[in-house]
């Protein structure tokens, strides 16, 4: 017994004089810290962390409080600046690691998958780690605490979530080794900065599809984030390297693409800060996915119809008279845009182009804001002075005349993707459960009334 103690003591002594001495000194170790806080900040920025967790009354550093929206309804980003009382401050590293990677809270609460761990589950340990020492030691603490989130039965239950992780939480490896370059660029592209969360389909759970049908293209809150893929038609299979790393650097690239809605947050807060490196990492990752067509992309029908709309006279469409009283001042009459492409050409956009006219849509109603490092792009949001017809009529004409695709919008098609876009079958859940437990009721109250009036039956011939 006292030889054992004796031993371990001099193992404990010699393990502690091994690794003094391979300490580094106290001006180093310093210098060590530094560093790692600093990479722990750009992965911050690369994993986008600011625009969901930004605070929302005076923009306050991840202090919180901004409402997600999504089809369960509206989910608060938490504080996680380390404040104790409101914040992240009293999560040990192994419980920021669990929330990061397996989305699960302090104390064993299931967050719900708005926070995109289903992506950073692909972060490495080391990336954590980094990501740890930045929050806790950079980030300066706030004390408000947002106001907690309230959701509908069934999804207010937390718990639900675990079955949800155990059906989708997905684990599988790449098969494929790729050159170094190329693997930084799907690790940007999936474990930090997250881009199939919007670019990949869901299923009616709300499960991304990434096994069949990986960045082709998926809705997100009435947006559409289009097909990425490296498909020459519906993806980026036509857009040289320069012009994809400039998209990402700063949200536009002449007569080619805009940047408004979701995209235009993810260059403002994170793709726009990336070094050149990395940029050019995520454009070579993209250009090699294999090809995929946007699901429900254009049908034949569509392609006829294009090719009437290009037979057609245009100007005589309702939309005609608005696009020249609200947009051309701007966009020019010709659509051909002005200053330099600062107010960009309509006839050579992705969105007025796109099979699916949402995003030209919601560009109207909502405008298009993005901060750069030297300039502001702004549009203005006709959401407030134009109705729901009149936004189907504008799209409608800008669609035939600039895009040469004959769309039929709608005014409901507006008015349904005013409020967020089409409900997804999983917001039913709540209805179908109340009927599935209504069917319930009504068949052991039919099964109790057989019972008891078998029973009355059988006493009705036994008198006693
Ligand atoms: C797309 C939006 C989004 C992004 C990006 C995001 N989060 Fe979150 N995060 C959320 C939401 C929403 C919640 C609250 C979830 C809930 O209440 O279930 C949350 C919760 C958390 C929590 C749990 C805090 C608590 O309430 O105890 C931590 C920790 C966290 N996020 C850290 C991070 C870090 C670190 C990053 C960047 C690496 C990040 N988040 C990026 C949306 C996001
Ligand atoms: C929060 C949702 C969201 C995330 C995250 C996101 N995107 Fe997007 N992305 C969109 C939307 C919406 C558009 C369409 C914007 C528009 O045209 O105004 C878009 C457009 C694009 C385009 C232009 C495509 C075209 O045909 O015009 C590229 C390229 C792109 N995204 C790449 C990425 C990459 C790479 C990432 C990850 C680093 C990413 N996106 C993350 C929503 C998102
Ligand atoms: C005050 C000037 C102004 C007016 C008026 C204006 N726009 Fe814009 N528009 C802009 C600017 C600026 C951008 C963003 C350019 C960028 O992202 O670099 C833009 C972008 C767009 C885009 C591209 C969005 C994308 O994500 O690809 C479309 C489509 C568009 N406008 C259509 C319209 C229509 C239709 C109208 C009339 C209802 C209109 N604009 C009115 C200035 C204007």
């Amino acid at each position: 017994m006292k030889f054992q103690y004796w031993l371990s003591v001099c193992l404990v002594m010699l393990i502690g004089c091994v690794s003094t001495s391979t300490w580094p000194s106290p001006s180093s170790n310093d210098a060590g810290n530094a560093m790692l806080i600093r990479r722990g900040a750009y992965l911050a920025v690369a994993a986008d962390c600011a625009s969901c967790h930004r605070g929302v009354a005076d923009a306050a550093p991840y202090a919180g409080g901004l409402a997600i929206v999504s089809p369960l309804g509206k989910i608060i980003a938490s504080n996680i600046t380390p404040s104790v009382s409101a914040g992240i401050g009293a999560y040990t590293e192994e419980e920021f690691r669990r929330a990061l990677k397996d989305g699960i809270g302090r104390g064993g609460m299931p967050l719900y998958p708005a926070m995109p761990y289903t992506a950073y589950r692909k972060l490495t340990d080391d990336d954590i780690h980094a990501l740890y020492a930045y929050f806790m030691n950079a980030v300066p603490p706030d004390d408000r605490r947002p106001p907690p989130t309230r959701l509908d039965f069934p999804f207010s239950i937390r718990s639900s979530m675990r079955v949800w992780n155990a059906l989708f939480l997905d684990d599988t490896r790449a098969a494929k080794p790729l050159s170094p370059e190329l693997e930084r660029g799907r690790y940007l592209v999936d474990a930090l900065g997250h881009c199939s969360a919007c670019h990949s389909p869901r299923n009616w759970l709300m499960a991304e599809d990434n096994r069949n049908r990986y960045l082709s293209g998926g809705a997100v809150n009435g947006w559409y984030a289009p097909n990425i893929t490296s498909d020459p038609e519906s993806g980026i299979g036509n857009w040289t390297q320069a012009e994809l790393v400039q998209y990402l650097r700063s949200g536009q690239v002449r007569n080619k693409a805009q940047a408004a809605g979701p995209m235009a947050e993810a260059v403002e807060y994170s793709l726009r800060h990336l070094d050149e490196a990395d940029l050019n990492a995520i454009a070579a990752y993209l250009k090699q996915t294999p090809a995929m067509g946007t699901p429900d992309g254009a049908s034949p029908a569509q392609a006829a119809d294009t090719a009437l709309a290009q037979a057609g006279a245009s100007t005589s469409l309702p939309g005609a008279a608005l696009y020249a009283s609200a947009c051309a001042t701007c966009h020019r009459l010709g659509g051909q845009g002005a200053y330099d492409g600062y107010f960009p050409s309509l006839t050579r956009n992705s969105d007025v182009g796109a099979d699916k006219p949402n995003n030209l849509i919601m560009t109207i109603l909502y405008g298009v804001e993005r901060r750069g490092e030297n300039v502001t792009v702004w549009m203005p949001a006709f959401g407030q002075t134009l109705d729901d017809a009149q936004v189907a009529d504008l799209v409608n004409y800008v669609g035939m005349r600039f895009g040469r695709r004959l769309t039929h919008v709608s005014a409901d098609d507006v008015a349904t993707l005013r409020k967020g876009g089409p409900t997804p079958a999983i917001a039913w859940l709540p209805y179908m459960m109340a009927a599935l437990g209504l069917l319930i009721v009504i068949a052991i109250g039919y099964w109790l009334a057989r019972v008891r009036g078998r029973h009355s039956r059988k006493d009705a011939r036994q008198p006693d």
